[in-house]
């Protein structure tokens, strides 16, 4: 076993980790009934009932509307297609800039790009991962039309100050939660607050169906705009005979199979929320004895929902590199990740400004004369979460116990006391 030459003796985690998945018999039972059915999409690409879809469909969009408290939920087949839905439906386009996290998956950005509009990096905060206001606002131009708000980990933005500097510059607020469906900030649900917000139902996802997303918003304009964006909506314009602006659409349809697994799925959102919320007040708890390690950090009067569990580690306390510090936790029998996510400005498609192999549009195009920044620096904060500072555990989920969690600090503690030992074989 490798932890026998990281650290000697038995490793904490003698077992491995629960695998029992959230699918249960309502998941099976409503599959079933679509398959006995024999329908398995209700969309027809025309003006008409069938141009919103089928039955099931229908059902998961009204089970959103209700929940959220919304007047449009919108479904899609991945959060990636409802944000590319999201920037559409804002009419944003070439020669308009939309602000965006580096530190998120990189959809947030690329549905940016994939409306021909060009993703300015703003940083993010060491305390909430999530946009930094101040940054923020230093990176706002003539051409800023939106802010890509994404709620990272299950944790909220800092929603008032980014709030006040939308309305202060007449900008959009498109929220990214697809990490953080039920979260909320002074009592709204995170997603809801901005002028369109998504989530996910990919199958890392607390509501899950495998591949799956959905849009909501209270404007009706942006809603029509992100049906007809997911379904073809330069032939269902026409047939409906009525004067809009141009838009071309695709098939971002989800289908009823997926629909009627994530509708089940969603009934449990607040029980499966609640036991992420409640592993990880029992991590946060315990990671208090550690002062190499910081807990998450959750603004007032705010609901962190826990996709993942954020954990700031401190190098110059414990003098091991944070790669032997995972490699070491890792081969206890822990699942730790290292920096979360490549700082998007630093992608290759940001630093070759390319997105075409034979044109440099949307960069360096005339309607986007301006030449942007995605040098190494210029969001210091995600890069130094990227290269020292953060480790993530996704340890605090159903099906694991409090016992897990207390092994996993058992673990951290061991490490700690092994260092010498570690650093000699291993540093
Ligand atoms: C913050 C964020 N945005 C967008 C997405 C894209 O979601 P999907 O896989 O449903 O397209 C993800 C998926 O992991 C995500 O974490």
């Amino acid at each position: 076993m490798e932890t026998l030459a990281l650290l000697g003796g038995e490793t904490v985690l003698k077992d491995a980790l629960p695998k029992t998945s959230t699918y249960g018999k309502e998941e099976e039972q409503a599959a079933l009934a679509v398959i006995r059915k024999g329908i398995f999409s209700g969309f027809l690409a025309r003006a008409g009932e069938r141009f919103l879809g089928g039955k099931e469909v229908l059902r998961l969009e009204e089970a959103f509307r209700s929940k959220f408290n919304v007047a449009h939920a919108v479904s899609f087949n991945s959060a990636t297609t409802a944000l590319d839905a999201a920037v559409c439906a804002l009419g944003i386009g070439p020669g308009d800039e939309v602000i965006v996290s580096p530190y998120t998956m990189c959809a947030s950005a690329t549905a940016v790009l994939m409306n021909m509009a060009i993703p300015v990096f703003a940083d993010i905060e060491e305390d909430t991962f999530c946009l930094d206001p101040k940054s923020v606002e230093k990176r706002i131009t003539r051409n800023t039309k939106a802010i890509m708000v994404t709620n990272l980990f299950g944790g909220s933005a800092r929603y008032d100050a980014l709030l006040s500097i939308a309305k202060r510059y007449g900008l959009k607020i498109i929220e990214d939660t697809a990490q953080a469906p039920g979260g909320m900030y002074h009592g709204k649900h995170l997603g809801t607050i901005g002028d369109i917000g998504i989530y996910s139902f990919n199958v890392h996802k607390v509501v899950q169906c495998g591949e799956g997303g959905i849009l909501v918003t209270n404007n009706n304009h942006y809603a029509f705009r992100a049906q007809l964006k997911r379904n073809h909506g330069e032939n269902v314009l026409d047939d409906m005979d009525i004067k809009h602006e141009p838009i071309f659409g695709s098939n971002y349809r989800m289908s009823e199979l997926h629909a009627a697994i994530a509708s089940e799925q969603f009934k449990k959102i607040d029980h499966l929320n609640q036991i992420r919320i409640d592993l990880a007040a029992y991590l946060s708890l315990g990671l208090k004895d550690i002062p190499w390690l910081s807990p998450c950090h959750v603004l007032e009067d705010t609901r962190h929902v826990y996709y993942l569990y954020p954990i700031l580690y401190d190098q110059a306390k414990t003098g091991i590199p944070r790669s032997l510090f995972a490699k070491a936790i890792k081969a206890e029998g822990f699942p730790i990740d290292e920096g979360y996510q490549k700082p998007l400005h630093l992608l290759s498609i940001f630093q070759q400004r390319k997105i075409f192999p034979n044109s440099d549009f949307p960069f360096g195009s005339k309607e986007y004369p301006t030449a942007v920044s995605y040098e190494k620096g210029i969001c210091p904060t995600s890069e130094s979460m990227w290269e020292k500072n953060l480790v993530v555990s996704s340890l605090c989920k159903y099906p694991n116990e409090k016992k897990h969690i207390g092994l996993f600090l058992k673990a951290l503690k061991k490490v700690f006391v092994n260092r010498d030992k570690l650093l000699s074989y291993h540093g």
